[in-house]
């Protein structure tokens, strides 16, 4: 299997609430690597671009001011099957569906401050990333090798 790589990004709230380096130990513990990381703060457009895909939904003004409200924490995580094994790892989007064990599971009981994202395609991941990351360190697997 080749290494794929996905995005996984503490969100405002996870920042706030000082979870950065639980989530970052949790996620580091599966054995993945982590190749690039960026704290920033998302403005308005950047906000916009990024969840492009939920423009016209109810919550997106919601979605909107919660990303701009403070910094957030942005991974380039990389294995096998990345990005399904960091979406399994962060849990369901609705509360009720989160399994125990899953970072949102045992961090939120809430729809929209779900304190991490990560990427649902390896072509979403491609898309975010560069919008992240921009040019800088684009290798594969060049860690821990
Ligand atoms: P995430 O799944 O990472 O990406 C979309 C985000 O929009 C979601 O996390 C929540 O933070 C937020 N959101 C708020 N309400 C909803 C909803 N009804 N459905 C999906 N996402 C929602």
């Amino acid at each position: 299997m080749t290494t794929e790589r996905t995005l996984l990004m503490v969100k405002p709230d996870g920042v706030r609430r000082n979870l950065v380096g639980l989530i970052i130990a949790r996620i580091e513990q599966k054995g993945v690597v982590i190749s690039n990381m960026r704290m920033f703060c998302m403005d308005d457009a950047f906000a916009r671009t990024f969840y492009a895909e939920h423009d016209g939904r109810d919550f997106f003004p919601a979605l909107l001011s919660y990303m701009t409200s403070g910094p957030v924490v942005a991974l380039q995580v990389e294995s096998p099957n990345a990005v399904a094994i960091v979406r399994t790892s962060i849990g369901a989007t609705r509360p009720e569906d989160r399994l125990p064990g899953t970072i949102r599971a045992d961090f939120s009981t809430q729809l929209t401050e779900n304190v991490v994202h990560a990427s649902a395609s390896p072509t979403d991941a491609e898309r975010e990333l560069a919008l992240v990351f921009g040019d800088s360190c684009t290798t594969l697997g060049s860690i821990h090798t």
